[in-house]
């Protein structure tokens, strides 16, 4: 699937941008007929929350499951990231955000080539965010918080939180994000299972923790140019990969056959 002209606007402009109807209801059943089966596991790729013992992240699942596997390369989001990028991608990271009801916690304001560039010594922020809702997400469970045309800010000063929640992370203090808001404002993207969100690795974001009832599952992955591949292997594999051998896109029905 190739974005338009409108599209690529959007991304450049505002830093991100959504795509409702990205994935049939046919195929998020497929992707979440997996998720049972995927957190359930008790590995170090799946990492669970402070409180509660629900899953709050799982990495790498395309390494070991065969559905994400054809996933990332699926032609409606890897033609995309290549479009958006510019070239040859391969995976740098890949997550199953579980926001969990009630439990589900905070993610404090920060942008991903902040961190990618601190901990991996990725070189450029040649890299970018698919995002695919798997549940519906609404203004009550946890919606990501994003700061539209923020990536145009670059790498902005961070601290490392190490303390919030279950997962570290390079995160930005308030009055930067203040600033930010004050020009750009908070969108928050919500809609039906099967929603698609691109954005840009300096985009400003983050979310609220999950009170209510219903859990927020979000599929992430992140694709980076194969020119910019990390130098400095710090974080485990299955959190910044080390195979940077280029994705080659798979037919359209890749989910359902
Ligand atoms: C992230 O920023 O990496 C995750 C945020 C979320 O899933 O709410
Ligand atoms: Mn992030």
């Amino acid at each position: 699937m190739k974005l338009d002209e409108a599209q690529l606007q959007q991304f450049d402009d505002d830093g991100f941008i959504f795509v409702p109807d990205l994935f049939t209801a046919e195929e998020v059943a497929v992707l979440k007929g997996e998720i049972p089966g995927i957190f359930a596991q008790r590995r170090p790729e799946v990492i669970r929350e402070k409180t509660g013992d629900v899953v709050r992240t799982a990495f790498a699942t395309h390494t070991y499951n065969d559905v994400y596997r054809r996933f990332i390369s699926h032609p409606r989001i890897l033609e995309p990231a290549q479009q958006l990028l510019g070239g040859e991608v391969y995976i740098h990271q890949f997550k199953l955000n579980g926001k969990a009801a009630f439990d589900g916690d905070v993610w404090q304001w920060h942008q991903d080539y902040g961190v990618w560039q601190r901990d991996d010594d990725m070189p450029e922020p040649r890299a970018m965010n698919l995002a695919v809702f798997l549940d519906p997400v609404t203004e009550f469970n946890g919606p990501l918080y994003i700061v539209p045309k923020s990536h145009k800010a670059g790498v902005l000063e961070a601290g490392h939180d190490v303390e919030t929640t279950s997962y570290p992370l390079w995160t930005l203090d308030q009055q930067t994000v203040a600033n930010l808001v004050e020009k750009g404002g908070i969108a928050a993207p919500k809609g039906p299972p099967g929603s698609g969100f691109f954005f840009h690795g300096t985009l400003v974001h983050g979310s609220p923790p999950n009170m209510s009832p219903w859990n927020r599952l979000i599929v992430y992955v992140t694709y980076n140019r194969t020119d910019n591949a990390i130098r400095r292997f710090q974080r485990p594999e299955y959190i910044a990969h080390r195979d940077f051998t280029p994705l080659s896109v798979l037919p359209n029905d890749c989910l359902l056959t």
